[in-house]
């Protein structure tokens, strides 16, 4: 199989569909399981599916529950990516009819369209009651990610319980590792002028998963986002029993399925988004223009949500790759323009294999570390004006080489500017409330070692990821920006 970058649809416009369809057959095997077992159990239950046309306009049909008003303008960092020299976007073949066999879904089930017009109600409870009203006339100003960090009193916080979420894994379970405080998970992140939004709860965003299959692509902090993901989810099903995990050795494929509101959330773990290839002799290339095949077992997802950072900054013996790679010639380069070509050719990859009016894309900011100047050991509380100065933890020249590049894109990118909001909980890391690299718990020797110990990049759970993925949710209640 050719993994590299898809040339423009001009010379292969009729590969996307085919591609498509060998994939649809590949991953068949799983998913049919899955799609069969739930037609089962839902004739068995006598349940009619309610109509659910297959496509944007699906993304609506909550907001319609929530919103009385007209569609809300989007907010001011879902990017439409309209810009002039792309003002006739080329549609992937797929777009043109939502019924002409999409992605992998359509493709194979074909005998469910027999349902789609008769109307049913749903068998799980309604959405919790809207938010506080005239939210909509605020969409103008209102900017999710500037705001303030608040403590909730109410017990709405956490959306669940460490002791509720079992497959909870051992490097951020902090509670479970000893960590004696709890006012970490209990922050509120309040946006400024957005209404009553980041209220949103369990119930809700499980609602807003019905039908869909979310798909996070990136490195361990894209996990964390999973995790909570997978636990928020997870404790809003009221039937528990009724949801599965699969969670490979290597922590490089998850997945979370709540199966009465066929609702799927995916982690595909790839630090670099481009291929890290291990070579005959064993040393690793960094291909800057190709893209990990499993990439390709991600469209067809309703959401996906990709990052990458960290691992571009790693050096000396941390770092994962021994040379670059650019069109099968080794390369030398700055690590800058490294970063640059391969984050060039993640963006054409979306560009030219993506269909906006089925999937929406997110790319989340880069999170911060809180070390050396900043060091998160035994810190309770956010930083605020009055108890600290943030350090940026991440070299700023990167920040712009990845936000240049999700400028220039045609596909309509939510980026999801988590950092700022992120610098300030400098109290919610793990810290030594943690696991070492082998997973074992910290020993007492450790334990007394902080400066070496400590974990403080991944965040605890729950905590700080909830507030991602409640902000990840606003977007999805939010109709589909027209394109
Ligand atoms: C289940 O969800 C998938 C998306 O993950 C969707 O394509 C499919 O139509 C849904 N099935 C039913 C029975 O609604
Ligand atoms: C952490 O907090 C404890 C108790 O307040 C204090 O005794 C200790 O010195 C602190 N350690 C560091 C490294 O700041
Ligand atoms: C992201 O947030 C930071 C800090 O608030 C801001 O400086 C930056 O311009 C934002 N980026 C975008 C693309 O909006």
């Amino acid at each position: 199989m050719d993994h590299s970058i898809k040339p423009p649809p001009a010379a292969g416009a009729a590969a996307p569909s085919s591609r498509r369809w060998v994939l649809a057959t590949s991953m068949c095997s799983l998913a049919c399981i899955f799609l069969l077992s739930a037609g089962i159990l839902l004739a068995a239950a006598g349940y009619r599916r309610p109509f659910q046309p297959r496509t944007a306009a699906a993304w609506d049909r909550f907001s319609r529950v929530q919103q009385k008003a007209a569609p809300a303008s989007p907010p001011p960092l879902a990017r439409t990516g309209s810009h002039s020299h792309h003002a006739a976007p080329v549609p992937a073949p797929d777009a043109i009819s939502p019924s002409a066999g999409g992605g992998p879904a359509d493709a194979w089930s074909p005998e469910e369209e027999e349902e789609e017009e008769e109307a049913g109600p749903p068998p799980a409870p309604a959405p919790a009651p809207s938010e506080e009203a005239g939210e909509d006339d605020e969409d103008a100003q209102c900017d999710l990610f500037d705001g303030e960090w608040v403590e909730e009193p109410a017990r709405s916080y956490p959306l669940y319980d460490a002791a509720e979420c079992p497959f909870l894994s051992d490097q951020v379970a902090c509670r479970r590792n000893g960590r004696p405080d709890s006012g970490y998970e209990r922050w509120r992140w309040q946006p400024k002028r957005c209404g009553g939004r980041t209220r949103l709860g369990g119930p809700e965003a499980l609602e807003l998963c019905r039908d869909k299959r979310l798909v996070l692509v990136g490195d361990s902090l894209n996990r964390n986002m999973w995790e909570s993901l997978a636990c928020i989810l997870y404790a809003a099903v009221p039937d528990r029993s009724r949801t599965r995990i699969v969670d490979d050795a290597g922590s490089e494929y998850r997945i979370f399925r709540a199966m009465d509101y066929n609702c799927s959330v995916e982690f595909f773990w790839s630090p670099f988004l481009v291929k890290l290839e291990t070579k005959d002799d064993r040393t690793k290339a960094l291909m800057l223009d190709q893209l990990p095949p499993m990439l390709q077992r991600t469209l067809g997802a309703d959401v996906l949500i990709f990052n990458t950072g960290h691992w571009w900054t790693h050096t000396g013996k941390l770092r994962a790759w021994d040379h670059l790679e650019w069109d099968g010639k080794m390369v030398q380069m700055a690590g800058e323009e490294a970063f640059d070509g391969a984050l060039r050719t993640w963006a054409r990859w979306v560009d030219y294999n993506i269909d906006p009016s089925r999937t929406r894309v997110f790319f989340r900011s880069v999170s911060p570390e809180h070390k050396s100047v900043n060091w998160c050991y035994n810190q309770t509380a956010p930083i605020s004006k009055g108890n600290g100065n943030i350090a940026p933890s991440f070299p700023k020249s990167l920040i712009n080489i990845i936000e240049k590049n999700i400028r220039m894109m045609k596909t309509p990118i939510v980026y999801m500017n988590i950092t700022r909001l992120s610098e300030l909980r400098i109290d919610a890391h793990p810290s030594i409330y943690t696991i070492t690299r082998e997973g074992k718990p910290l020993s007492k020797e450790q334990l007394q070692q902080p400066l070496t110990y400590s974990d403080c990049s991944h965040w605890c759970l729950p905590g700080l990821p909830d507030t991602w993925n409640v902000l990840l949710f606003n977007f999805l209640i939010r109709p589909l920006p027209s394109i």
